[in-house]
């Protein structure tokens, strides 16, 4: 990625593997939990950035009820399409193709503005942070939430040291690549420079559960781009080394990890 692209741009069957495997395991009740935090009220409208295939906009629909409304803004067209199919029979959504750095919506639109597990991916932060607080009400409130670096989510750790080890540097960096952000204060820095006030970043311990090692393998490769890690003989040795490396972590239900996010909420 050169520093102006966004990252994790699925293509192919990406979005569809996206909402069929990734939203289930790891959006679901991160999404509870950041509309939880602001907590969005019936009537409130709500913008979704980098909306994905639309899990936030479809949870903050229901809570905002049919006097409410919720526009998704995402980069993919791809990702898009997913939404609207999923979404089509929810009148209070919207969706909108554009960017985080230059969002679609007129200045002081919103109640709330939601942003999940993307904006790691955004060449430039403070321009998305901005770009939120412009899309805001005075008074509204943002929440947002992001991984943390892999020492904080082990299953991701030892799965970065299996593809290194197998598949090389270029696979492991990619699987790496979400999991940068590394302080309260960077997160808070954000959002400061962006002119918020009452900042909060709290450090959000989850767990996070796959049926088996075998699933986390297959899942979390899947969006890999390099056609080498989805051959047969590649995904044995990396299921083989995974056993290996997460097995203290199997149970009798398949296999369970920490997960730590960053989850910011601030006001305009
Ligand atoms: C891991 S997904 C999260 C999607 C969704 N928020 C969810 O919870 O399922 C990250 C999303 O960020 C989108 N994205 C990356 N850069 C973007 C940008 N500059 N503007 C808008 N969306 C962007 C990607 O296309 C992808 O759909």
């Amino acid at each position: 990625m050169t520093s102006n692209e966004s990252g994790f741009q699925l293509k192919g069957t990406g979005p569809e593997a996206y909402e069929r495997y990734m939203v289930p395991i790891h959006c679901l009740t991160r999404a509870e939990d950041l509309i939880d935090r602001v907590s969005l009220q019936p009537g409130e409208h709500v913008l979704d950035v980098a909306c994905g295939t639309g899990i936030v906009s479809r949870y903050a629909a229901r809570r905002v009820g049919y006097l409410g409304h919720v526009t998704g803004v995402e980069l993919n067209p791809a990702m898009l399409q997913i939404a609207r199919e999923v979404s089509a029979y929810v009148e209070q959504i919207k969706f909108l193709e554009g960017s985080a750095l230059d969002l679609p919506v007129s200045d002081s639109q919103f109640d709330v503005v939601l942003c999940q597990q993307a904006i790691m991916f955004f060449p430039d932060r403070h321009a998305a942070a901005r770009e939120m607080y412009r899309a805001l009400k005075p008074g509204g409130r943002v929440g947002l939430n992001v991984w943390r670096t892999p020492e904080f989510n082990p299953a991701f750790d030892h799965l970065i040291t299996a593809l290194e080890k197998h598949a090389g540097a270029e696979a492991g960096a990619f699987m790496r690549s979400p999991f940068i952000m590394k302080s309260v204060a960077e997160m808070r820095s954000f959002f400061e420079q962006a002119g918020f006030s009452d900042i909060s970043v709290i450090n959000r311990i989850d767990t996070l559960r796959y049926p088996s090692v075998e699933h986390l393998v297959r899942y979390e490769t899947l969006n890999i781009p390099d056609p080498e890690i989805h051959k047969k003989e590649m995904q044995e040795a990396l299921i083989g080394e995974m056993n290996r490396l997460v097995e203290a972590y199997i149970d009798d239900h398949g296999v369970a990890f920490p997960v730590q996010d960053f989850v910011v909420v601030a006001r305009r």
